[in-house]
């Protein structure tokens, strides 16, 4: 381990996930089995620059891992957006002796840690987002619990979907990103479903195929709609006059981002969080985790902030021929 490493700080940032408290728990045992102090930093950068900094032992995360939320709280913060801020922010953690950071967040936190990083505070981001989009890695620390919320809840609305024979527009999180509402449009068997990155506004063919469904016996129609296109409830208006079928909107919502972690994320946020605090201990900055090709591994940020990612083309073709009408 880096001889010059001595006190990490872990903080959550940006929208919470389920994992979140998994991860936390990773990188404060594996630090301290390394050597290493830990501090815990609250409420993602704002508490950075309202000092809400603690220690933390090993046993201060007993307990959190089958946890929603962040027990380190989390927040939005735009002073941090600013160079003074992210100044403040690195003297701060001088102050306490913390030589670098574990940010656990989205691509927006990633930002955060580059600014950090370039004020001299060694920086490891950890992609902490139900969404899965970031780039630089297959998985998300979230997602698999939020997708699993949102497919039994769709699965419920589906039941009394189909015994009033009505249509009904779910919609799920994503604000850019149609992560959520690909996989469980899958999931469901939705018969339609609109991503920001791919829908057309094209909302006469949802409706010509709704009539279509409905002659052939069709006793629902479930349309999945990620956040990103919003307006369910107005659509819901809409497609009632022009079908003549009762239609509901169901606005998932802040559920998704709740509860315990599934297995996979609780899994995937401890491999990842003690993957986060060996490289931070061996003097590494700059970089975040990801999982690619079956393997844990680590980018550069500025690399991982520059890449794209967009919906595999053949799993939006597949999630739309699925539930077509035959
Ligand atoms: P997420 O990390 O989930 O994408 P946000 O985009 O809201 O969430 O980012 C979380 C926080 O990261 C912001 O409130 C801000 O404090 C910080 N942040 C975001 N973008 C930047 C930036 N360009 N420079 C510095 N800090 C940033
Ligand atoms: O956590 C990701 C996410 O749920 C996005 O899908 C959504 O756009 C955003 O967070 C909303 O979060 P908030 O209302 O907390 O800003």
């Amino acid at each position: 381990m880096s001889s010059e490493i001595k006190t990490i700080g872990v903080l959550t940032s940006g929208g919470d996930a389920p994992g979140m408290n998994a991860a936390i728990r990773a990188v404060i045992r594996k630090a301290i089995m390394n050597g290493v102090n830990v501090k815990g930093i609250k409420k993602g950068y704002q508490g950075l620059l309202n000092e809400e900094i603690v220690d933390m032992k090993a046993s201060s995360v007993s307990d959190i891992i089958q946890r929603g939320g962040t027990i380190l709280g989390t927040a939005r913060c735009s002073e941090f957006r600013t160079e003074e801020g992210q100044k403040k922010g690195a003297e701060i953690c001088r102050k306490h002796g913390i030589d670098g950071v574990v940010v656990i967040g989205g691509d927006g936190s990633y930002r955060g840690a580059q600014a950090l990083s370039k004020q001299g505070i060694n920086t490891i981001g950890i992609p902490g987002t139900i969404d899965l989009d970031i780039a630089c890695t297959d998985y998300t620390i979230g997602f698999d619990t939020a997708i699993n919320t949102a497919m039994q809840a769709i699965d419920k609305v589906r039941d009394t979907s189909s015994s009033h024979e009505r249509c009904s527009i779910i919609e799920v999180m994503g604000r850019n990103a149609g992560y959520i509402a690909l996989w469980c449009g899958v999931a469901n068997g939705a018969e339609d479903i609109l991503l920001p990155e791919k829908y057309d506004y094209n909302e006469q063919g949802i409706i010509n195929n709704i009539i279509h469904n409905r002659k052939r016996g069709k006793t629902h129609h479930i349309i999945i709609n990620a956040e990103g296109i919003g307006h369910s409830t107005s659509m819901a208006r809409r497609i009632e006059a022009a079908t003549g079928i009762e239609t509901r909107a169901t606005i998932l919502g802040y559920m998704q981002r709740g509860g315990s972690p599934t297995c996979k994320d609780r899994f995937y946020a401890s491999i990842m969080g003690a993957y986060a605090a060996d490289i931070l201990c061996q003097g590494k900055t700059n970089r975040v985790v990801g999982y690619q090709h079956g393997e844990f591994t680590d980018f550069d940020i500025d690399d991982a902030l520059a890449m794209q990612k967009d919906i595999p083309e053949y799993q939006y073709q597949v999630s739309k021929l699925l539930s077509a009408s035959l």
